[in-house]
């Protein structure tokens, strides 16, 4: 018993000596086993900063850059690019419902109503399946992208009857892009609203492209 006495006194000795009281101050930064990313070069809000001249950590925007989201001129385009939207409206645009229904057809606010636009929105849903679609449910849409092969089950072939219209409304693809269903999580934060409906437009254009060479055999 004696030496265990002796041994906790040795052990509480070391603990204090090494780690100190509590809410002791040190003048010494402590020891990092681990230094994750407690030191870096940035700025905190309100604190001074020796990098700049003029030693303010808060700054100024940059001239000449715009704050996403504003827009003084009121027009939906910024710096000559289109302004993106993530939805958060309502009506079949931002939702693809009509009522308590999945609509069908593309939204007039694409603004598509003559061939050249309506293949610029074929062509940019193009490269926006092959971003976002492709690595799951292949580049033409079958279901067997990358990912199948390293184990993802169950990734819908977007060819099967059932995908078509108009049995499977261009509304309901808009919800399953933006919130997802089962295995598939919704990209509404990532994809915009407009490439949403230009994905769903070449999904369309893949699944005639499958069905006239498979009647042209
Ligand atoms: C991480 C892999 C993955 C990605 C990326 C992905 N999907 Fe899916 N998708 C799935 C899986 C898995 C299912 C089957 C979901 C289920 O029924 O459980 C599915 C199902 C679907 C369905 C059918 C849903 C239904 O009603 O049964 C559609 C349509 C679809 N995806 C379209 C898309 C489109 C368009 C994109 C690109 C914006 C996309 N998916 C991106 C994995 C993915």
């Amino acid at each position: 018993m004696r030496y265990f006495f002796l041994a906790y006194a040795i052990v509480a000795v070391l603990v204090v000596g090494i780690l100190g009281f509590r809410g002791q101050h040190f003048s010494k930064p402590p020891i990092q086993v681990f230094p994750d990313m407690d030191n870096q070069d940035k700025l905190k809000a309100q604190a001074p900063s020796s990098f700049f001249a003029d030693r303010q950590g808060a700054r100024q925007p940059v001239t000449g850059t715009q704050p996403l989201g504003f827009n003084e001129s009121g027009k939906k385009e910024l710096g000559g690019i289109p302004e993106y939207e993530f939805g958060g409206q309502t009506g079949y645009y931002y939702t693809g419902h009509v009522g308590d229904y999945y609509g069908t057809g593309m939204p007039d606010e694409l603004g598509v109503n003559t061939t050249e636009t309506a293949s610029e929105l074929i062509k940019r849903g193009k490269e926006r399946f092959a971003i976002y679609c492709g690595v799951c449910h292949g580049e033409s849409g079958n279901g067997a992208g990358i990912t199948s092969r390293y184990g993802v089950p169950g990734i819908a072939n977007l060819h099967e009857d059932r995908f078509k219209s108009p049995a499977y409304p261009d509304g309901r693809m808009f919800e399953v892009i933006s919130v997802g269903k089962g295995m598939m999580s919704g990209y509404k934060a990532n994809i915009p609203v407009r490439d949403r409906w230009a994905i769903i437009s070449y999904v369309r254009t893949l699944q005639a492209a499958k069905e006239a060479a498979t009647a042209a055999k």
